[in-house]
């Protein structure tokens, strides 16, 4: 595991972006796991910002979003197909058909789950999933539970996750109660793994992923396992850590 200290979130999003660019650099049609969330928005920025200058093509790139909430239509503001549309790929060359988020409008969820599966492996996997962390330990939508949920598939949220949410809504009750995430074994295919974290409120769950007991309750501590793990922490957010 690296372990990478940021003063600040600016620096955090720099070398998050950065270390998107290697694996881009390094093989040519990468194919990328993306997060929404607050914290990413930085690294887009970057990513964006090396593309307007012209160090840095998408064309041959493929993504695969980590989540999508069941049940928003795709033009809804608080869709992550709209969020990765507005604050990443409308401002980018990448080829929209080589862009995956869960549908979230199917009507059948378990065959959407299985298909984008089935679309991963096409891809030949993930090189770099890049992730967030829930104050809960969440990764995706993969949220404390008993077991670890494996591949691709429906889940009900936490009320913490949903509390955590409710400011891009305007309320609790308008936060759906259902997502579609890519699951644990999912996450753990990909071949490396990069998990940013920012600010005070997430450092507990950071310590307790990374220097806890490996355990479902906290669904980001399974990242101990992984072979190629790179962790982003801001001053804040790495604040509890030994
Ligand atoms: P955030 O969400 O980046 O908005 O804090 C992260 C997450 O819940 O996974």
């Amino acid at each position: 595991m690296n372990i990478i200290f940021a003063r600040d979130y600016d620096e955090l999003s720099r070398l998050a972006a950065a270390k998107v660019a290697d694996t881009m650099r390094s093989k040519p049609g990468a194919v990328l796991g993306l997060p929404t969330g607050s914290t990413p928005l930085g690294m887009y920025r970057e990513l964006i910002s090396m593309y307007k200058e012209g160090k840095l093509s998408f064309k041959d790139v493929t993504t695969f979003n980590l989540d999508e909430y069941e049940g928003i239509p795709k033009e809804d503001e608080n869709s992550y197909y709209r969020f990765m549309r507005d604050n990443f790929f409308s401002h980018i060359d990448i080829d929209k058909g080589r862009t995956n988020i869960p549908d979230g409008m199917s009507c059948d969820v378990e065959e959407e789950c299985r298909d984008y599966e089935r679309r991963i492996e096409k891809a030949s996997g993930i090189d770099l999933m890049v992730l967030g962390i829930g104050n809960n330990g969440h990764i995706g939508f993969n949220e404390p539970a008993s077991y670890y949920a494996g591949i691709t598939h429906r889940v009900k949220l936490h009320q913490n996750t949903i509390e955590a949410n409710a400011r891009f809504f305007g309320s609790v009750e308008k936060v759906p109660k259902y997502a579609v995430t890519m699951g644990i074994k999912s996450i753990m295919h990909c071949r490396s793994i990069m998990i940013l974290a920012s600010g005070k409120a997430k450092a507990g769950a950071i310590k307790k992923a990374l220097e806890g007991s490996i355990t479902p309750e906290l669904p980001a501590s399974v990242l101990q396992l992984h072979r190629d793990l790179t962790v982003i922490v801001d001053e804040e957010a790495g604040s509890l850590l030994k």
